[in-house]
């Protein structure tokens, strides 16, 4: 298998990584992207602590990590607790020198049904990890934002310096997040990165459950010959972001100079697809596969708390972390569509 940081514009990147065996704590490291950062983390040769309650991640992502990599060497530790407690969030940070924080519980609906759970997951544990990180004094603290946070402002494409009001509970909580990071910053001295990812998709993100995601929900539906349904009129847009690049702009900002700063970034690819462009490209790329669908998509209501366009200017991760997307939708979904396949044979 061929890793994003084998791409040629990324050599530098994995020379950088590899000169120095770091520890990093992936917080989330049984979700999506949290194993896949791990995973790459362990390929490089460094040591990764996980943390994960098991909410919404998998114990067979954990297992999937310490198959495909060296990881018997002791190069991973995977503890299991919650980012509420803060003991425990006490209790991991020993020895740490980057910490990567995913943990939080993602998805609009949910946060709509349950707004206190994502603010106690995503507020108050995201300040459990932040201050320890602060008094511990780690070298780098990276942290997922969203480009949740654009809420309602129009212009296309989003930059970091202008954003909306929220749509949603969830939404308010990555806002909350930046103006902690900010204030730490200020206050304290303690610098971050917060990374806006934009719809992020890839192997390991799950397609079950009332919350999941578009790519892995549709895949899922499609291959299993079920109904698709498309919330609105499909011309909703995203800028779908292949879990490879969110990995590299983790490690970018993980090895970044920034003792001081509170600084956001858009880890996007720069290209805008509709739902109806996405339901396309996914019922063609299974095709290829011999998975063919003649069902047309059903249309429903537009979902609550949804931004209708997203679509991120990637130039100041360019120019600040070097990050540049090693793969398109097209790209990403070529990757993706083999492995939700194979699961489905495993199933
Ligand atoms: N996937 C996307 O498109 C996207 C977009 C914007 C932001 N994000 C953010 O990226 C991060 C990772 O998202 P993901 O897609 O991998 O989701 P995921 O649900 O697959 O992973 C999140 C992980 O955090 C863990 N977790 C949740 N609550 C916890 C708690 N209280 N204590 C310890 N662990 C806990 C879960 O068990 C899970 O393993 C989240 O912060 C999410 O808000 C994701």
């Amino acid at each position: 298998m061929s890793y994003w940081f084998d791409h040629e514009s990324q050599k530098i990147l994995k020379k950088l990584i590899t000169s120095k065996r770091r520890t990093w704590l992936v917080t989330g490291v049984a979700g999506f992207i949290g194993s896949n950062i791990a995973e790459s983390l362990l390929h490089l040769g460094q040591k990764v602590i996980g943390f994960d309650n098991f909410s919404t991640g998998h114990p067979r992502n954990i297992e999937d990590i310490v198959a495909k990599t060296a990881a018997a060497d002791g190069a991973f530790t995977f503890l299991e607790g919650d980012i509420r407690d803060r003991d425990a969030c006490a209790d991991i940070m020993d020895g740490v020198e980057i910490v990567l924080h995913q943990a939080a519980l993602g998805s609009v609906p949910r946060s709509i049904e349950d707004p206190r759970t994502s603010h106690d997951v995503n507020v108050t544990g995201f300040i459990n990890i932040l201050d320890e990180a602060r008094r511990r004094n780690v070298e780098n603290f990276v942290y997922a934002a969203s480009s949740s946070t654009y809420g309602d402002e129009p212009n296309l494409p989003k930059i970091e310096e202008r954003i909306g009001r929220p749509l949603s509970p969830y939404a308010g909580t990555k806002l909350f997040d930046e103006i902690y990071a900010e204030i730490f910053s200020r206050t304290y001295g303690f610098g971050s990165i917060g990374l806006r990812y934009f719809n992020v998709f890839g192997p390991r993100q799950d397609p079950n459950g009332a919350y999941a995601a578009v790519i892995p929900k549709w895949t899922d539906r499609i291959i299993a010959n079920k109904p698709v349904t498309i919330n609105g009129d499909g011309l909703t847009s995203r800028d779908f972001c292949f879990i490879d690049n969110a990995v590299q702009a983790n490690l970018r900002a993980g090895i970044a100079q920034n003792k001081k700063q509170s600084e956001v970034f858009n880890v996007a690819v720069g290209e805008q697809t509709s739902l109806n462009e996405l339901f396309a490209l996914i019922k063609e790329r299974l095709a290829l596969h011999q998975c063919y669908y003649d069902k047309d998509a059903m249309y429903a209501e537009f979902r609550r708390g949804d931004v209708r366009h997203s679509l991120a200017s990637i130039d100041r991760a360019a120019a600040l972390l070097g990050y540049h997307p090693t793969h398109t939708i097209g790209e990403g979904i070529g990757v993706a569509i083999p492995w939700y396949l194979a699961q489905t044979v495993k199933a």
